[in-house]
């Protein structure tokens, strides 16, 4: 009689047990949920501060009336690249925003692809790139 209570007693607090363990690992697994979202977010004003720096740049340059072609194509690639994490960046995004996305993609190729070479080159390159930076910020910031 006495050692089936004490077994009793130990299945007791093994379930205990398992019930305060099972509690840590849903706290950890909410803290690392939750980091996960708060990560989310930022990356999404970094991809957004990279572009804007090789933008700027770029008409920067053009302001300054100071336009050199390889500098022009280093940033117009560097914001090219910056571009392929948009859809990280914003997860479950709809369909038109996903075009503002492609629209601002083949604008960058194209005035990759122009090779600005001067600052009305540069200036005409651009601008198409501003333009599409402008509508989808008009639609969704
Ligand atoms: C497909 C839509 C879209 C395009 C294209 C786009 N943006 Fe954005 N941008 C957003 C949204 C949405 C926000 C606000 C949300 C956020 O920052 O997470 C934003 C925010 C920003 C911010 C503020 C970031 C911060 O930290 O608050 C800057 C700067 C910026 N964009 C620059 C640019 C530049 C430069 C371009 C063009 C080269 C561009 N964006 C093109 C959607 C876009």
């Amino acid at each position: 009689m006495a050692f089936r209570c004490i077994h009793r007693e130990f299945h007791g607090m093994r379930s205990a047990l398992l019930i305060v363990l099972g509690l840590v690992i849903g706290i950890v697994g909410t803290v690392f949920a939750m980091n996960a979202l708060h990560d989310r977010e930022p990356f999404s004003h970094t991809v957004m501060t990279s572009m804007s720096h090789h933008a700027g740049a770029l008409s920067a340059a053009v302001k300054a009336q100071k336009c050199d072609a390889v500098q022009s194509r280093q940033h117009l690639s560097r914001l090219l690249e910056t571009q392929a994490d948009l859809s990280e960046a914003f997860p479950g995004v709809d369909q038109p925003f996903q075009d503002e996305i492609t629209k601002l993609h083949d604008k960058t190729q194209a005035a990759l692809q122009a090779a600005p070479a001067d600052c009305a080159a540069l200036a005409a390159a651009i601008k198409p790139i501003g333009e599409t930076c402008q509508s989808c910020h008009q639609q969704y910031r």
